[in-house]
């Protein structure tokens, strides 16, 4: 816990230490982040899967430092109780180590988040170390990464193969001595991401990587029922937020359209003997 009685990092470890399973959600606006935080989740990751869930497009690619430090920054503003990380977008941390820190900075001084997650094993371990360096932490993210799209050719299960789920456990094993905090295993066979889990002193937290990971994640648009387009396997709709606002937009415009709405007690009364407001606007006016 930090002194204002907020998560912080350290928090995860013992979470894992003490079997207690870690709950992490997205969020991307202050609205937002007040009701996650309000359910008592332990980790409000800002994802850059806002570019697909919030921005409309096909994939993360385009999502950019600017997008994200703007969306970071509404949620730090909700001070939420749970440990807020930001998510690198696409070349924000894969061109140089430099670079890369400077982006978690950004990340850190302008975006207000305490922590910040890469993608990515063994390519992505330098930028890892030298921003853990820096003083920032690090989720790392392995398994199938979404910025990784073009190479992947689309969303699969990484890690099926024997050969592949080695190569899985020693990237794990790379980024935790490379100093993540927590490690994020995405679309990856329950038994290779329980071994992992086993192995490593650092909490795992699971999207589509069965329930031996200390934790799971979902994007909050996925689990709310708020976002239609695509449907990964491993998400389970929890509510139905997206239908529950059509239905309040509906109720509104149908009060508006029949003339109910606005109310007297959705509207404004008058001071006892108050004139009529246009002569109060003909004498400010004059007054200007
Ligand atoms: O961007 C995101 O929301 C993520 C989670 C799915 C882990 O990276």
């Amino acid at each position: 816990m930090t002194r204002e009685g907020r998560l912080g990092v350290h928090d995860l470890r013992r979470m894992k230490k003490a079997g207690e399973r870690i709950v992490m959600v997205t969020a991307y606006d202050f609205a937002m982040a007040k009701a996650v935080d309000a359910a008592g989740v332990d980790v409000i990751l800002v994802g850059d899967s806002l570019g697909v869930v919030v921005l409309g497009y096909e994939d993360t690619l385009r999502v950019t430092m600017a997008d994200m430090i703007h969306h970071s920054a509404a949620v730090a503003r909700a001070r939420p109780r749970a440990l807020v990380v930001g998510d690198m977008p696409f070349l924000s941390y894969q061109a140089d180590v430099p670079s890369a820190i400077r982006n978690a900075g950004r990340f850190v001084q302008r975006g207000g988040v305490p922590a910040v997650k890469l993608e990515g094993g063994h390519d992505v371990l330098s930028a890892v170390e030298g921003i853990v360096r820096a003083g920032i932490p690090v989720m790392g993210h392995l398994g199938y990464t979404p910025q990784s799209i073009l190479r992947f050719g689309g969303p699969r299960v990484i890690g099926r193969s024997p050969k592949g789920a080695e190569r899985l456990l020693a990237d794990a094993r790379a980024l935790e001595d490379a100093g993540v905090f927590a490690l994020v295993l995405e679309a990856v066979p329950p038994d290779v991401s329980a071994e992992i889990t086993a192995k490593l002193g650092v909490p795992t937290i699971g999207i589509g990587a069965g329930p031996a990971c200390d934790g799971q994640v979902l994007v909050l648009h996925d689990l709310a029922g708020l976002f239609e387009e695509f449907t990964p396997r491993f998400v389970k709709r929890f509510g139905e937020v997206g239908a529950a606002l059509t239905a309040a937009t509906a109720a509104f415009a149908r009060e508006v359209r029949a003339g109910t709405f606005p109310d007297a007690a959705h509207s404004y009364g008058r001071e006892e003997g108050a004139r009529p407001v246009q002569s109060k606007r003909r004498e400010e006016t004059k007054a200007r």
